[in-house]
Protein backbone atom coordinates (compact mmCIF):
# COMPACT_ATOMS: atom_id res chain seq x y z
CA UNK A 1 0.00 0.00 0.00
CA UNK A 2 1.41 3.22 -0.71
CA UNK A 3 0.42 5.73 1.99
CA UNK A 4 -0.37 9.42 0.77
CA UNK A 5 -0.17 11.84 3.44
CA UNK A 6 -0.34 15.30 2.05
CA UNK A 7 -3.17 16.62 -1.36
CA UNK A 8 -0.29 17.71 -3.86
CA UNK A 9 1.26 14.19 -3.95
CA UNK A 10 -2.39 12.66 -3.89
CA UNK A 11 -3.21 14.73 -7.00
CA UNK A 12 0.57 13.81 -8.23
CA UNK A 13 -0.23 9.59 -7.45
CA UNK A 14 -3.96 10.10 -8.82
CA UNK A 15 -3.06 11.05 -12.21
CA UNK A 16 -1.26 7.69 -12.29
CA UNK A 17 -4.25 5.55 -12.08
CA UNK A 18 -6.68 4.92 -15.14
CA UNK A 19 -9.81 2.84 -15.42
CA UNK A 20 -12.25 2.80 -12.22
CA UNK A 21 -11.27 3.41 -8.65
CA UNK A 22 -12.99 2.07 -5.75
CA UNK A 23 -12.83 4.84 -2.73
CA UNK A 24 -13.34 4.17 0.98
CA UNK A 25 -13.59 7.13 3.01
CA UNK A 26 -12.79 6.16 6.90
CA UNK A 27 -11.78 8.01 10.42
CA UNK A 28 -9.52 4.76 10.92
CA UNK A 29 -9.65 2.16 13.78
CA UNK A 30 -10.74 -0.17 10.85
CA UNK A 31 -12.92 -3.36 11.58
CA UNK A 32 -14.69 -5.83 9.48
CA UNK A 33 -17.12 -3.93 8.97
CA UNK A 34 -14.98 -1.43 6.74
CA UNK A 35 -13.17 -4.25 5.27
CA UNK A 36 -16.13 -5.70 3.74
CA UNK A 37 -16.39 -1.94 1.89
CA UNK A 38 -12.76 -2.94 1.09
CA UNK A 39 -12.79 -6.54 -0.19
CA UNK A 40 -15.95 -5.10 -2.53
CA UNK A 41 -14.22 -2.00 -3.99
CA UNK A 42 -10.96 -4.60 -4.68
CA UNK A 43 -13.99 -7.22 -6.31
CA UNK A 44 -15.20 -4.01 -8.66
CA UNK A 45 -12.18 -1.97 -9.24
CA UNK A 46 -9.13 -1.80 -10.74
CA UNK A 47 -7.68 0.37 -8.17
CA UNK A 48 -8.97 0.67 -4.56
CA UNK A 49 -7.65 3.94 -2.58
CA UNK A 50 -8.85 4.32 1.10
CA UNK A 51 -8.47 7.44 3.56
CA UNK A 52 -8.18 7.99 7.12
CA UNK A 53 -9.19 11.09 8.50
CA UNK A 54 -10.80 12.29 12.01
CA UNK A 55 -13.15 15.38 10.85
CA UNK A 56 -12.67 17.83 13.00
CA UNK A 57 -16.45 19.30 11.71
CA UNK A 58 -18.69 16.79 12.07
CA UNK A 59 -18.04 16.45 15.96
CA UNK A 60 -19.54 18.97 17.97
CA UNK A 61 -17.95 20.45 21.17
CA UNK A 62 -17.54 18.26 23.72
CA UNK A 63 -18.15 15.36 21.66
CA UNK A 64 -14.58 12.54 21.48
CA UNK A 65 -13.10 14.12 19.01
CA UNK A 66 -9.87 13.81 20.50
CA UNK A 67 -10.82 10.72 22.27
CA UNK A 68 -11.80 9.04 18.85
CA UNK A 69 -10.16 5.63 18.82
CA UNK A 70 -6.52 5.60 16.89
CA UNK A 71 -5.37 2.27 15.44
CA UNK A 72 -2.83 3.81 12.96
CA UNK A 73 -0.13 0.78 12.91
CA UNK A 74 -3.07 -1.83 12.62
CA UNK A 75 -4.96 0.02 10.13
CA UNK A 76 -1.85 0.18 7.66
CA UNK A 77 -0.91 -3.33 8.54
CA UNK A 78 -4.82 -4.06 7.79
CA UNK A 79 -4.54 -1.95 3.77
CA UNK A 80 -1.27 -4.11 3.08
CA UNK A 81 -2.29 -6.97 3.55
CA UNK A 82 -6.05 -6.48 1.66
CA UNK A 83 -3.33 -5.09 -1.08
CA UNK A 84 -5.19 -1.77 -1.56
CA UNK A 85 -3.72 0.72 -3.91
CA UNK A 86 -3.27 4.13 -1.80
CA UNK A 87 -3.73 4.92 1.64
CA UNK A 88 -4.86 8.74 2.10
CA UNK A 89 -4.37 9.96 5.54
CA UNK A 90 -4.05 13.92 5.14
CA UNK A 91 -3.58 16.62 8.43
CA UNK A 92 -6.46 18.86 9.21
CA UNK A 93 -4.23 21.65 7.86
CA UNK A 94 -4.15 19.95 4.78
CA UNK A 95 -8.30 19.72 4.46
CA UNK A 96 -9.05 22.62 5.67
CA UNK A 97 -9.01 26.42 5.15
CA UNK A 98 -8.78 30.05 7.05
CA UNK A 99 -12.55 31.26 6.24
CA UNK A 100 -13.64 27.63 5.06
CA UNK A 101 -16.77 26.91 2.10
CA UNK A 102 -19.46 25.66 4.51
CA UNK A 103 -21.48 23.04 3.43
CA UNK A 104 -25.23 22.84 4.38
CA UNK A 105 -27.21 19.52 4.32
CA UNK A 106 -31.03 19.69 3.86
CA UNK A 107 -32.19 21.14 6.70
CA UNK A 108 -35.16 18.70 7.52
CA UNK A 109 -33.43 15.74 6.64
CA UNK A 110 -29.98 16.23 8.57
CA UNK A 111 -31.60 17.84 11.51
CA UNK A 112 -33.19 14.70 12.81
CA UNK A 113 -32.37 11.41 14.34
CA UNK A 114 -28.68 11.60 14.57
CA UNK A 115 -28.25 15.49 13.69
CA UNK A 116 -31.36 16.08 16.27
CA UNK A 117 -28.69 16.33 19.14
CA UNK A 118 -26.02 17.04 16.81
CA UNK A 119 -27.09 19.72 14.80
CA UNK A 120 -24.35 20.68 11.93
CA UNK A 121 -22.69 16.98 12.38
CA UNK A 122 -24.19 16.65 9.01
CA UNK A 123 -22.96 19.72 7.08
CA UNK A 124 -19.60 18.88 8.82
CA UNK A 125 -19.54 15.18 6.95
CA UNK A 126 -20.99 16.46 3.68
CA UNK A 127 -18.14 18.65 3.73
CA UNK A 128 -15.40 16.72 4.41
CA UNK A 129 -16.80 14.02 1.83
CA UNK A 130 -17.33 16.24 -0.96
CA UNK A 131 -13.85 17.30 -0.25
CA UNK A 132 -12.46 13.87 -0.18
CA UNK A 133 -14.64 13.01 -3.42
CA UNK A 134 -13.08 15.94 -5.24
CA UNK A 135 -9.60 14.81 -4.29
CA UNK A 136 -9.73 11.40 -4.62
CA UNK A 137 -11.78 11.40 -8.16
CA UNK A 138 -13.50 8.02 -7.42
CA UNK A 139 -15.87 5.87 -9.69
CA UNK A 140 -17.58 4.25 -7.09
CA UNK A 141 -17.39 5.50 -3.46
CA UNK A 142 -18.54 2.59 -0.39
CA UNK A 143 -20.39 3.13 2.83
CA UNK A 144 -21.98 1.13 5.36
CA UNK A 145 -26.04 0.82 6.14
CA UNK A 146 -25.08 1.43 9.54
CA UNK A 147 -24.74 4.81 8.97
CA UNK A 148 -28.18 5.12 7.07
CA UNK A 149 -28.72 8.92 7.02
CA UNK A 150 -25.41 9.55 6.41
CA UNK A 151 -25.29 7.18 3.56
CA UNK A 152 -29.02 9.23 2.39
CA UNK A 153 -27.42 12.41 3.10
CA UNK A 154 -24.18 11.71 1.12
CA UNK A 155 -26.33 9.67 -1.81
CA UNK A 156 -28.97 13.01 -1.81
CA UNK A 157 -25.51 15.12 -2.39
CA UNK A 158 -23.78 12.54 -4.82
CA UNK A 159 -27.52 13.14 -6.93
CA UNK A 160 -28.05 16.96 -6.17
CA UNK A 161 -24.42 18.31 -7.29
CA UNK A 162 -24.23 15.96 -10.21
CA UNK A 163 -21.42 14.31 -8.82
CA UNK A 164 -19.66 11.36 -11.62
CA UNK A 165 -19.58 9.04 -8.61
CA UNK A 166 -21.50 5.93 -7.73
CA UNK A 167 -22.29 5.26 -3.77
CA UNK A 168 -22.24 1.62 -3.03
CA UNK A 169 -24.41 0.73 0.00
CA UNK A 170 -23.26 -1.91 2.08
CA UNK A 171 -25.04 -4.24 4.59
CA UNK A 172 -23.97 -4.18 8.79
CA UNK A 173 -21.41 -6.44 9.25
CA UNK A 174 -22.55 -7.73 13.03
CA UNK A 175 -20.40 -9.56 15.86
CA UNK A 176 -21.10 -13.57 16.45
CA UNK A 177 -23.09 -11.92 19.02
CA UNK A 178 -25.37 -9.85 16.96
CA UNK A 179 -23.45 -6.38 17.79
CA UNK A 180 -23.07 -4.12 14.73
CA UNK A 181 -19.66 -3.10 14.41
CA UNK A 182 -18.46 -0.11 15.70
CA UNK A 183 -15.20 1.74 16.27
CA UNK A 184 -16.80 2.83 19.63
CA UNK A 185 -17.73 -0.56 20.37
CA UNK A 186 -14.20 -1.06 22.32
CA UNK A 187 -14.98 1.44 25.08
CA UNK A 188 -18.14 -1.07 25.90
CA UNK A 189 -17.20 -3.30 29.22
CA UNK A 190 -17.90 -7.10 28.69
CA UNK A 191 -21.20 -5.82 31.03
CA UNK A 192 -21.77 -3.05 28.75
CA UNK A 193 -21.73 -5.10 25.42
CA UNK A 194 -23.79 -7.71 27.22
CA UNK A 195 -26.37 -4.79 27.95
CA UNK A 196 -26.10 -3.58 24.34
CA UNK A 197 -26.96 -6.88 22.63
CA UNK A 198 -30.65 -5.39 23.77
CA UNK A 199 -30.60 -3.44 20.41
CA UNK A 200 -29.69 -5.99 17.99
CA UNK A 201 -32.31 -8.02 19.59
CA UNK A 202 -34.92 -6.13 19.49
CA UNK A 203 -34.30 -5.31 15.91
CA UNK A 204 -34.74 -9.17 15.30
CA UNK A 205 -38.39 -9.29 17.09
CA UNK A 206 -39.19 -5.86 15.45
CA UNK A 207 -38.26 -7.71 11.97
CA UNK A 208 -40.21 -11.03 13.24
CA UNK A 209 -42.99 -9.18 13.76
CA UNK A 210 -43.31 -7.18 10.74
CA UNK A 211 -42.62 -10.77 9.02
CA UNK A 212 -45.92 -11.82 10.83
CA UNK A 213 -48.05 -8.60 9.19
CA UNK A 214 -47.47 -5.96 11.90
CA UNK A 215 -47.29 -2.50 10.06
CA UNK A 216 -47.78 -0.01 12.86
CA UNK A 217 -44.96 1.80 13.58
CA UNK A 218 -46.09 3.02 17.18
CA UNK A 219 -46.55 -0.63 17.43
CA UNK A 220 -43.12 -1.73 16.59
CA UNK A 221 -41.50 1.27 18.40
CA UNK A 222 -43.11 0.06 21.62
CA UNK A 223 -41.88 -3.49 21.32
CA UNK A 224 -38.41 -2.25 20.44
CA UNK A 225 -38.47 0.21 23.55
CA UNK A 226 -39.71 -3.12 25.87
CA UNK A 227 -36.62 -5.34 24.65
CA UNK A 228 -34.45 -2.02 25.54
CA UNK A 229 -35.72 -1.63 28.80
CA UNK A 230 -32.40 -2.36 30.78
CA UNK A 231 -30.23 0.15 28.53
CA UNK A 232 -29.13 3.34 30.36
CA UNK A 233 -30.69 5.66 27.93
CA UNK A 234 -32.71 5.83 24.24
CA UNK A 235 -32.04 8.68 22.13
CA UNK A 236 -34.75 7.30 19.54
CA UNK A 237 -36.23 4.78 18.01
CA UNK A 238 -37.89 5.46 14.66
CA UNK A 239 -39.82 3.88 11.58
CA UNK A 240 -38.65 6.08 8.35
CA UNK A 241 -38.96 5.46 4.88
CA UNK A 242 -35.71 5.59 2.83
CA UNK A 243 -35.96 9.24 2.07
CA UNK A 244 -35.97 9.54 6.14
CA UNK A 245 -39.86 10.77 6.31
CA UNK A 246 -41.18 9.32 9.06
CA UNK A 247 -43.95 6.66 8.42
CA UNK A 248 -46.93 5.57 10.33
CA UNK A 249 -46.81 2.16 8.68
CA UNK A 250 -44.25 -0.32 7.18
CA UNK A 251 -43.61 0.04 3.59
CA UNK A 252 -42.28 -3.16 2.81
CA UNK A 253 -38.70 -2.76 0.92
CA UNK A 254 -38.66 1.26 1.07
CA UNK A 255 -38.62 1.46 5.01
CA UNK A 256 -35.34 1.45 7.90
CA UNK A 257 -36.16 1.07 11.67
CA UNK A 258 -33.15 3.17 13.41
CA UNK A 259 -32.10 3.08 16.93
CA UNK A 260 -29.69 5.73 18.94
CA UNK A 261 -28.71 4.82 22.49
CA UNK A 262 -26.47 5.77 25.09
CA UNK A 263 -25.04 2.56 26.93
CA UNK A 264 -22.36 4.18 29.98
CA UNK A 265 -20.37 6.84 27.77
CA UNK A 266 -20.87 5.54 24.76
CA UNK A 267 -23.19 6.23 22.23
CA UNK A 268 -24.51 3.69 19.67
CA UNK A 269 -26.57 2.96 16.64
CA UNK A 270 -28.63 0.73 14.89
CA UNK A 271 -30.79 -0.37 12.04
CA UNK A 272 -32.50 -2.83 9.66
CA UNK A 273 -33.75 -1.93 6.87
CA UNK A 274 -37.26 -3.70 5.95
O1 LIG B 1 -18.55 7.32 8.47
C1 LIG B 1 -17.45 7.88 8.70
O2 LIG B 1 -16.47 7.25 9.12
C2 LIG B 1 -17.32 9.37 8.46
O3 LIG B 1 -18.50 10.04 8.74
C3 LIG B 1 -16.84 9.71 7.03
C4 LIG B 1 -17.82 9.27 5.98
C5 LIG B 1 -15.50 9.04 6.78
C6 LIG B 1 -16.65 11.23 6.90
O4 LIG B 1 -15.74 11.72 7.81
Amino acid sequence: VLIVKTVDELNRVRASYSGSLGFIPTMGALHKGHISLIKESLVNNKHTFVSIFVNPTQFLEGEDLDKYPKTIEADIKLCQVLNVDVLFMPSKDDIYFDNEIKIQAPFIKSYILEGYNRPAHFDGVLQVVLKLFNIVKPSKAYFGKKDAQQLFLISNMVKKLFLPIEIIPKDIIRDDDGLALSSRNIYLTPQQRNQALAIPKSLLKASNLISNGLVDSIKIKNSIKETLKDIDIIEYIEVVDREFNRIKEIDVKNSIILIAVRVGNTRLIDNIWI
